[in-house]
């Protein structure tokens, strides 16, 4: 089979904030079609879509009640139909998220497990109190005890993520049957393959009390246990290789070898995997807690993971992490440069370029004024637990705000029309502020703008073999600069970018090609926030 996710550039699509075709403020499946010549225009040739089945949406989606429906907010079946052969018309591929950790308590599965009804008895993970409390000291990813009674079933199950996010039992061979149904439900109806939700923390392999001090106790006993490798053989084996198709799985917290587990073409389990170390080299403890960005240490990161795995997906937004631009770049003196900046990056990687919506104009964070504005249900647990902590009211807002998802959950800016021309109703998440100054209508009109830029990107990736073939070798990395060459066969670019407000000098030299500044031809001297590419 031929590896098209190779050349290909992916698009995230966040259904709820991208495009709202009925006016009721929350996007839809119909509203991703009447964008897809946007995106066909932009040069994308695979979306990854987060998730649109049935969910009582407590974690937008990612708790989901039946995964063989779509939910009402975002349409129905045939929609969801129509958009695959839409795209398909367009030459785009859908993948779809696969939640498999867990399933939403809503789930039929959950409320016949609750009352004993089999097969469903043990389809989730239910241990008995133990000295009339928790069955063991684990916390949850979103904070706070992993284990929740149910007055019901009169034992604890548990929850790796929210309270209504219960954890399916993988030790339980139906429930992986359940899977591969659900697998093959999605590939018939012509999807491309997955991106596999939390794929790392499927499989328990002890209930034991944790050592672990700090967060996430009981890492030790989920995070990439043997199980779960044998699990995701079995998929790709059973399913996955009878069709066309491919899988990206997040793994966050991954070290090197268990990443070649996941990964490598003989591991049989998936194709890549997003790892997070590259955006979390300022984050200190807890996610809430930021230091200042240092360049080195991402481009460090970047460059590990380009060295060590054959494949990555790359990638510098999610629906899970801020806006780039704002945390990596310099979203006021320099928005555009430094948007453009990553963007070099972005496509000239070696890998599959994952672009989430709005990154691609340089959408910035949401400058959130209060607790009130936000939705998210890891950020609203996060608070509690700063507050828990005993940091006062004030400063514990301000750390979550400034980190909240929701940075990167709002309404994509279209237009400066009211609601930013993604609605014509007023949306649940407030609209970043500066769509009037930030919006895809005007960058499709303006030459050197944002979205430009990435059309220039996309476009030379399909000229350039080299950026999508060639072997990847680190040159230099400094406080503030990193150079890299792309090589293969007989031909090699250089990409240089420059990460600070400063101008910077390197003795790098070659042909222009192109660069985030006007200019012809390039003599060692970069601007602030310069990014370029040299024919050797
Ligand atoms: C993944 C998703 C995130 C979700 C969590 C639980 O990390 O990307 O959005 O909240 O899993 O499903
Ligand atoms: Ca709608």
């Amino acid at each position: 089979m031929n590896e098209l996710w190779k050349e290909r550039v992916a698009y995230q699509i966040y259904p709820r904030s991208f495009n709202d075709s009925n006016n009721d403020g929350i996007g839809d499946i119909p509203g991703i079609i009447e964008k897809l010549d946007y995106l066909k225009d932009l040069g994308v040739g695979i979306i990854w879509l987060s998730p649109v089945y049935k969910s009582p949406q407590k974690d937008n989606g990612y708790d989901v009640s039946d995964y063989l429906d779509i939910d009402p907010l975002f349409g129905t079946l045939e929609d969801m139909d129509n958009l695959i052969k839409a795209a398909g018309k367009r030459d785009i591929k859908i993948i779809m998220d696969l939640v498999l950790n867990h399933t939403s308590d809503q789930h039929i599965w959950f409320q016949k497990s609750r009352e004993g009804i089999e097969p469903y008895k043990d389809y989730y993970i239910w241990k008995d109190p133990k000295n009339g409390s928790y069955p063991n000291n684990w916390d949850s990813i979103f904070t706070g005890p992993a284990w929740k009674y149910d007055e019901l079933r009169k034992q604890y199950y548990l929850h790796l993520f929210a309270e209504e996010q219960p954890d399916l039992n993988f030790h339980n061979p139906k429930v992986i049957e359940e899977i591969k149904n659900i697998m093959r439900f999605w590939l018939e109806r012509g999807i491309y393959g997955f991106r596999c939700d939390a794929v790392n923390v499927i499989y328990k392999s002890s209930f034991k009390d944790s050592v672990t001090k700090s967060v996430r106790k009981g890492r030790e006993y989920y995070l990439s246990q043997p199980g779960n490798h044998l699990i995701l053989k079995e998929l790709k084996k059973d399913v996955l290789d009878n069709y066309d198709c491919f899988t990206v799985g997040e793994a966050g917290h991954v070290d090197k070898e268990t990443a070649h587990l996941f990964c490598d073409k003989k591991s049989k389990e998936l194709d890549m995997i997003f790892t997070f170390d590259h955006l979390e080299t300022h984050e200190y403890l807890v996610k809430w807690f930021r230091r200042k960005f240092k360049p080195k240490k991402f481009f460090e990161k970047l460059s590990f993971w380009q060295k060590e795995l054959e494949w990555n997906p790359i990638f510098f937004e999610n629906h899970d992490q801020i806006r780039s631009v704002t945390d990596l770049g310099n979203d006021k003196l320099y928005w555009q440069e430094s948007s453009k900046m990553l963007a070099t990056l972005l496509l000239t990687l070696k890998g599959t370029p994952f672009i989430y919506q709005g990154e691609e104009i340089g959408m910035t964070n949401a400058n959130f004024k209060s607790l009130a504005e936000i939705e998210d249900i890891e950020s609203l647990n996060g608070f509690k637990m700063l507050r828990k902590w005993g940091l006062p009211k004030f400063l514990a807002e301000k750390f979550i705000l400034k980190s909240s998802r929701d940075n990167c959950r709002t309404p994509f800016q279209w237009n400066d029309d009211k609601y930013a021309g993604f609605s014509t109703t007023k949306p649940p998440l407030k609209l970043c502020d500066n769509y009037q100054r930030i919006n895809a209508e005007s960058q499709i009109e303006a030459k050197t703008s944002i979205l430009n830029f990435y059309k220039q990107l996309i476009g030379l990736r399909k000229t350039e073999e080299t950026l999508v073939k060639g072997d990847f070798t680190e040159l230099l990395i400094t406080n503030h600069l990193f150079a890299y060459e792309r090589q293969y066969q007989d031909k090699s670019l250089i990409i240089i970018v420059n990460s600070s407000k400063k101008k910077q000098r390197i003795s790098i030299k070659g042909e222009l090609v192109l660069s985030n500044y006007k200019r012809t031809d390039f003599n060692g001297n970069l601007s602030p926030y310069e990014a370029v590419i040299l024919r050797e």
